[in-house]
């Protein structure tokens, strides 16, 4: 179980996260909804320590991860992935270079194995051989983010983290993102916490849903236990 409690961040006078306090159950896919420039992205790196909040406590089952020294640290991540809104390929590597390099740096695995798993992971998120050798700038915006999720399967993680994962993606690829993202629920029954603003994303994936609002978790609850208001307020913000 993953527990945010009183998480705040500040840049300069901008008081972006005011007492953040969350809790994520063990095979539990939460959505974090709300409006751009609401703190999503922050909140989502600070769970994660890519960014250090200001205060707060983040829990692992009961571990704080903000206690941890470098070599805890480097340990723990080893649990977790995180699909940028990006997909944060590099760019100077190809498909197979860019999926290899975690597996390189962290596991004593021989090439033959690495292939096969990088393989399967392509094949996870619909993906064929053909893509290994293509360097990111070559891919379709949905190949990418399939390629982003592909990395964060073969890490073989128990928390994955997914900022705005259907951003710049049509209906289609939408849709698949979102089958993705369930299925990995279900097969290697990972926690998942996903950042957006899509709300038929959340409708797809969620099973509770926490709306980030003025830096704090406005409400909090199932899909169907959306307040109406609630609803309305995120349409009216005009956010795509
Ligand atoms: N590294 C940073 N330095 C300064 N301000 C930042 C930084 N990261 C985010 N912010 C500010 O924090 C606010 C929330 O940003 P963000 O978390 O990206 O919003 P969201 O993901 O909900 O769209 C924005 O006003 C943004 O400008
Ligand atoms: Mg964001």
């Amino acid at each position: 179980m993953i527990r945010a409690l009183g998480v705040k961040k500040s840049f300069e006078k901008q008081h972006v996260l005011k007492g953040v306090s969350l809790d994520v159950r063990d095979n539990e896919t939460m959505v974090i909804l709300g409006p751009s420039g609401q703190g999503k992205t922050v909140f989502i790196k600070t769970l994660v320590r890519l960014m250090e909040p200001d205060e707060g406590v983040i829990e692992y089952d009961g571990v704080d991860i903000l206690k941890l020294k470098d070599r805890q640290l480097q340990e723990f991540r080893k649990n977790i992935a995180f699909v940028f809104q990006n997909s944060a390929l590099f760019d100077f590597l190809n498909v197979r270079e860019n999926m290899a390099l975690y597996l390189r740096m962290h596991r004593a695995f021989r090439e033959e194995e690495i292939e096969e798993r990088i393989v399967d992971a392509l094949r996870v998120v619909g993906l064929q051989e053909e893509v290994l050798d293509k360097f990111p700038e070559e891919l379709s915006g949905g190949m990418k983010k399939r390629v982003a999720i592909a990395r964060a399967i073969v890490k073989e993680p128990r928390y994955l983290f997914y900022d705005e994962p259907t951003t710049g993606l049509d209906r289609r690829n939408s849709q698949l993102v979102s089958e993705l993202i369930g299925m990995l629920k279900k097969e290697i029954r990972v926690t998942s916490v996903v950042v957006t603003h899509d709300i038929l994303l959340m409708r797809e994936v969620s099973d509770r849903v926490a709306l980030l609002k003025d830096g704090a978790i406005f409400s909090i609850g199932t899909k169907e236990e959306l307040s109406p208001e609630t609803l309305n307020y995120l349409y009216e913000t005009g956010d795509e």
